[in-house]
């Protein structure tokens, strides 16, 4: 009930402002990755420097990783979703790139990401990009974990 009532708001604010959705082509992201320690982002990028994002723990397993604050004439510019189970728990990474090819031009303003997993901790890093620019890349990760579940809110103008 809430998520229609969810999806018929936004549906009605894009309508509104006349804007439309991001193709899903304008987000890059991987699969949500069993890594090891030799596969890790930070053991493949040890050079890339990562920015914590915001964290905020609603309950176990349940975490909200923010960068930057809406803007007014700011719209939604991508929001994404997936999830995965496992039969035991792996460690896992998910990396999202925006925008997934050429600049859209668009200046980015905030970042929500919403994480619920069955392990009690999870990372939201920001790796390139960010609040005031035009990209970004966005790395989760979360260990000793059986499922992984995100969704993903960016804002810009
Ligand atoms: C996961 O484990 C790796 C390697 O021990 C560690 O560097 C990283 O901080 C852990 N991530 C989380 C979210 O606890």
């Amino acid at each position: 009930m809430l998520l229609l009532h969810c999806l018929a708001l936004g549906m009605m604010a894009s309508m509104a402002s006349g804007q439309p959705h991001a193709r899903a082509s304008d987000l890059y992201y991987t699969d949500i990755t069993p890594v090891t320690d030799d596969t890790r982002y930070t053991s493949l990028n040890p050079d890339t420097q990562l920015t914590e994002m915001n964290k905020v723990k609603h309950s176990k397993g349940n975490i909200v990783f923010t960068a930057g604050d809406r803007a007014s004439g700011d719209r939604l510019i991508v929001n994404h979703y997936d999830g995965e189970s496992f039969p035991s728990a792996k460690d896992v990474e998910v990396l999202m790139s925006y925008p997934a090819g050429a600049s859209t031009g668009v200046t980015l303003t905030s970042i929500e990401v919403y994480v619920d997993m069955s392990a009690d901790d999870a990372g939201g890093y920001l790796t390139k990009g960010g609040i005031g620019q035009t990209n970004v890349e966005i790395l989760l990760t979360s260990n000793t974990t059986r499922s992984f579940v995100y969704e993903t809110f960016i804002y810009g103008y």
